[in-house]
């Protein structure tokens, strides 16, 4: 079988070399790369090293190199075929039998070609069309440069649309337009643009390809900001705003900047601040901060200053430090946003500001006690200090933990001995095993949480981390009843992307599975990448599925299905040894 060059594609840019590697091989940084010891020959002193920059890796002992696939073959003893199906497999990348592209994937790269020519399109309009005056106006005001301006591609979508009509033109079908959240259905039946009178911000991948948009009204019409909303193309949790034009200096510096919004990350790049990425209208995931962490080992966050901006950097920062990056934490002077201040001070405070940066423990002690009440109880220093030690739990560094532990006693004039204590008793559970034992539930909520199968539990933990991946679970994926419910329920949810998870526990009307869905919602118990992560274990659990059916009738089976029977005990056993090592 011949696997479709797309194919190959796309399963490696869902793959991280590093996370697959650092499964058999302890890495640790070098500079650029990471360093082991080699898998392939015996040697003390590390001299295999992995790329994640170009995702490849090489020995300097043994010689031996390659990508994700040669390594997969090499240490599965595999054929390249059979390891681009083991890496499909963990990547989610459906594999089509023929030679031809699957029919998504097709229609997924035209929708990536109708992006293309919508960003240049609206860029066209915004530079030459007449009626696009206020907003060129709008953009000077905004004082974004010609040079920012080409860069970001900025674009204008006019008060009566047009873009169907030029797309179709091109060739492009309505039902593309729609899959690329260009376009979007009336109520009698007609397809009309997504975007209309509004500034247009294009939102690229790493590799620079146009995903979706966001698109700002240029007065104050409701949403601020009206975004592509999530398709087959572009997923907001998955992308930064600015990464693309941001990686040549993010890896050079190995720092990123994260700001709050668009005309942040612009504002920054223009002064030269060129490491400047930002969520897409979302906090920060933790998919987001696993991208930064290929490129970056630490991040500068500088949100708005107004409350829910310190809020969103505060969760940000403990996002990004349980990605393993290191952070600091700063607001820019007078209230105003990074923007403003750039545009009305120049580059030099905004670079003190980031120079006058705090840890996360600092940051977030000190934005506690200046919101409690003065002069400060008991219980709201008791509050202060669980709510600090919770973010220092999320460090992965043991040093560091222990420095910031005992600034925040000093800060907060109690004994260094009380917060180890009592963070020993808050330890969160990072990479805690899904829940499948039950707590007692506190006396204070009556709901008990419904008894499902351990294997159900596990599978639903991991589908409400990666709602959009409901629709792949079949209904012989769970045990119970009770399972297939809440699968289907988060389902119906998923569309709903802001505010899925309130949506997803008013639809359950069984107290039980409430309680399950909101215990499995808030835990701690992040996967960098939950969709993939989700979708390899579907799949590994329909192949052992498939194996057990397979031994049940041993004596009856084909030699077809004697063959497939084979390959899968292989692949099973050797994914395991992978996941144990
Ligand atoms: P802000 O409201 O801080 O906007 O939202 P901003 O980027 O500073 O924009 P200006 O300066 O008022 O023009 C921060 C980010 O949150 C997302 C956008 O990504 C925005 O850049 N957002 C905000 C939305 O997606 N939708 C909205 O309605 C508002
Ligand atoms: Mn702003």
């Amino acid at each position: 079988m011949k696997i479709p060059s797309e194919t190959l594609e796309l399963i490696r840019a869902r793959l991280d070399i590093v996370e697959l590697v650092g499964e058999h091989v302890q890495l640790s940084r070098a500079g650029r790369n990471m360093k082991g010891r080699c898998p392939f020959h015996n040697e003390k002193t590390p001299s295999f090293i992995v790329s994640p920059e170009r995702q490849t890796f090489h020995c300097f002992g043994c010689g031996e190199g390659g990508d994700a696939f040669s390594f997969v073959m090499k240490t599965d003893g595999l054929s390249f075929t059979e390891s681009a199906e083991k890496l499909a497999a963990r990547v989610g990348v459906k594999v089509e039998a023929d030679k031809a592209l699957g029919p998504e994937e097709k229609e997924r790269l035209r929708a990536r070609e109708a992006l293309d020519f919508a960003a240049d399109y609206y860029h066209e309009l915004l530079k030459k069309d007449p009626a696009a005056d206020a907003a060129r106006a709008y953009v000077g005001k905004r004082k974004v440069n010609a040079a920012m301006l080409a860069q970001f591609k900025l674009g204008f979508a006019p008060r009566n649309g047009g873009l169907v009509a030029a797309a179709k033109k091109k060739g492009f079908d309505e039902s593309i337009l729609m899959k690329a959240g260009l376009a979007a259905k009336r109520a009698d039946g007609t397809v009309r643009d997504y975007f209309f009178d509004r500034v247009l911000f294009p939102i690229k991948d790493a590799k620079g390809a146009v995903i979706g948009f966001g698109g700002r009204t240029m007065g104050d019409g409701e949403p601020k900001y009206l975004n592509s909303s999530d398709n087959p193309v572009f997923a907001k949790g998955r992308n930064l705003y600015g990464l693309h034009d941001g990686l040549p200096a993010v890896r050079k510096s190995r720092r990123a900047l994260l700001m709050e919004g668009y005309m942040d990350v612009i504002a920054a790049h223009q002064f030269g601040f060129t490491t400047a990425v930002a969520p897409l209208g979302t906090a920060l995931t933790p998919e987001q901060a696993a991208l930064l962490k290929r490129s970056a080992d630490s991040v500068v966050i500088v949100f708005d200053a107004d409350n829910a901006g310190l809020n969103a950097a505060v969760r940000g920062a403990e996002v990004a430090l349980q990605a393993g990056l290191a952070v600091r934490l700063t607001t820019v002077p007078d209230g105003k946003d990074p923007d403003e201040l750039l545009h009305a001070k120049g580059a030099e405070p905004f670079a003190a500001a980031l120079e006058a940066a705090k840890d996360p423990s600092e940051f977030k002690t000190d934005l506690l006690l200046s919101r409690a009440a003065q002069p400060l109880t008991p219980e709201a220093k008791s509050e202060i200090a669980r709510s600090v030690l919770q973010t220092i739990a999320l460090c992965g560094d043991e040093v560091l933990k222990d420095e910031w532990t005992r600034r925040l006693a000093q800060r907060l004039g109690v004994s260094e001995g009380s917060l180890t204590r009592s963070a020993a008793k808050a330890a969160p559970r990072r990479h805690a095993p899904p829940v499948v034992e039950q707590e007692p539930a506190p006396s204070s909520a009556p709901r008990r949480p419904a008894a499902l199968p351990p294997a159900d539990l596990q599978l639903l933990d991991l589908l409400v981390k990666a709602p959009s991946c409901a629709g792949d679970a079949r209904d012989d994926d769970f045990q119970s009843d009770a399972a297939r419910a809440l699968a289907v329920a988060v389902a119906k949810a998923a569309p709903y992307t802001g505010a899925w998870a309130p949506r997803l526990l008013d639809a359950l009307e069984d107290d039980g599975l409430k309680a399950v869905a909101s215990r499995m919602l808030s835990d701690e118990n992040l996967h960098a990448e939950p969709e993939s992560h989700f979708r390899s274990v579907l799949e590994r659990r329909r192949k052992e599925r498939r194996c057990m059916d397979f031994k049940a009738r041993v004596d009856t089976l084909s030699p077809d299905e004697m063959r497939e029977y084979m390959r899968l005990m292989t692949e099973l056993r050797g994914s395991k040894a992978a996941g144990r090592a």
